[in-house]
């Protein structure tokens, strides 16, 4: 009774409307967003999010690494929450969606139960954590993996942008913008976590299917290549003299791209950021630097794959008279979510109705690492033609509302009531 006048409270308008005044903090002149992580948009989304949330009465809390979360309490205040959310900041040329809807749909679950007039035992919080996507500070999942253990909070406030500026000094000017109530991450205990978000791929839309029940996620792997060569006119310098850092890079990246064509198409390679030094048309580039993001749903095939990786580079750089050092940036090896809580959302889209597929998650999530602390599960909606991480990202209310209304029926049950 309790779960069906819940998933009735649910406002699909006013989750559609949060997430177009979301959507315009960092907004692009094509429709995306741009909002880094810890920059002054993200401040202003989180800014926001207390806002709408204290308009609620919820209490709105920062751990240490910047992770934020508001609170719905419950009758037991000593009980282990039940944790949702995602995360607010974006690709640089990112969508409205990614993240965005798992932090939205966790608010409008705990404004449905106060319009519903229902009560929990388990408090209900809702995470925003901070630099899920890893694009100005690596490694991805910052906030979520300080809190699971994955990195030190010392390492993770040490890394640097491209700029050289430090995660600790990007955080206090978060701070100064939008001071909230410190909380200790060591006080975060969650019950259980459960994390809504839009696929970020093909398969719902192509199955006409409305919800997803995530079974995992994939592993994935993040390196930096560090090419050396010398630097030396473009004019005068015979080829055979020559230490080309960039024709290395080149060379290396091909090779890689090779190595890693599986017949399946299931093992995916992205070169995505390259910096080339002096970066001047008339010298031979001396130092190439690139990232590579390797991901497989096998740990074992992406283990050799990764040494496949090193010894590539080391003889790539040998051939072509340069130095190649490859660091390993992050290591999260492939998760399958408890059955139990893949039961509870299977349970709960059932509920709701609608074509329902279960498969893992091609991208990475917090929940990867919310998985090492608590039962995990996620829940997924589709997205226009699966595209993601692109400005044209797009979701319709009606999916974002059914996959708000199945994550409500998940919290329900694993709250519990009084
Ligand atoms: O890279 C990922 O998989 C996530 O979308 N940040
Ligand atoms: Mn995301
Ligand atoms: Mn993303």
């Amino acid at each position: 009774m309790s779960a069906s006048k819940l998933s009735a409270a649910v406002c699909g308008q006013r989750l559609w409307q949060r997430h177009m005044e979301m959507g315009a903090i960092g907004a692009t002149p094509r429709g995306g967003v741009n909002r880094l992580a810890l920059t002054a948009e993200d401040a202003a989304a989180q800014a926001t999010l207390a806002g709408w949330a204290r308009q609620r009465g919820y209490a709105v809390t920062r751990d240490e690494i910047g992770n934020v979360y508001v609170r719905r309490a419950g009758t037991d205040a000593t009980a282990a929450p039940v944790l949702t959310g995602s995360h607010l900041d974006s690709q640089p040329t990112g969508g409205k969606f990614d993240g965005a809807y798992g932090v939205l749909a966790g608010l409008e679950v705990l404004e449905a139960l106060d319009d519903a007039g229902i009560s929990t035992l388990r408090p209900v919080e809702v995470a925003a954590w901070m630099n899920e996507e890893g694009s100005r500070f690596l490694p991805g999942a910052m906030g979520s993996g300080v809190l699971a253990g994955a990195f030190t909070l010392e390492s993770a406030l040490a890394r640097v942008d491209s700029q050289g500026l430090t995660v600790a000094a990007a955080l206090a000017e978060v701070l100064s913008r939008t001071p909230l109530p410190r909380r200790e991450l060591a006080s975060v205990k969650p019950f259980a976590y459960l994390e809504a978000h839009i696929e970020q791929g093909p398969l719902l839309e192509a199955n006409a299917a409305t919800i997803g029940v995530v079974t995992g996620i994939q592993g994935i792997r993040r390196f930096v290549v560090e090419i050396a060569g010398e630097e030396a006119h473009a004019g005068t310098t015979p080829r055979a003299n020559r230490r080309d850092a960039m024709v290395t890079a080149i060379a290396m990246i091909s090779a890689l791209q090779a190595a890693t064509c599986d017949p399946e198409d299931r093992i995916r390679f992205t070169v995505g950021r390259m910096h080339v030094l002096p970066n001047s048309p008339n010298t031979i580039p001396a130092q190439v630097t690139f990232t590579i993001d390797l991901r497989h749903p096998d740990g074992v095939l992406l283990e050799s794959l990764s040494a496949g990786i090193h010894a590539l580079a080391a003889q790539t750089a040998a051939l072509h008279h340069c130095s190649a050092m490859v660091q390993n940036v992050s290591v999260v090896q492939p998760v399958h979510f408890p059955a139990p809580m893949v039961g509870v959302v299977r349970r709960a889209a059932a509920a709701e109705g609608g074509k329902i597929m279960s498969f893992p998650s091609g991208a990475g999530h917090d929940a990867m690492y919310l998985h090492r602390l608590c039962p995990a599960a996620m829940v997924f909606v589709p997205c226009l033609r699966g595209i993601s991480h692109n400005e044209a990202e797009s979701a319709t209310t009606a999916d974002l509302a059914a996959g708000t209304r199945v994550l409500a029926r998940a919290v329900l049950e694993l709250a519990g009531h009084p």
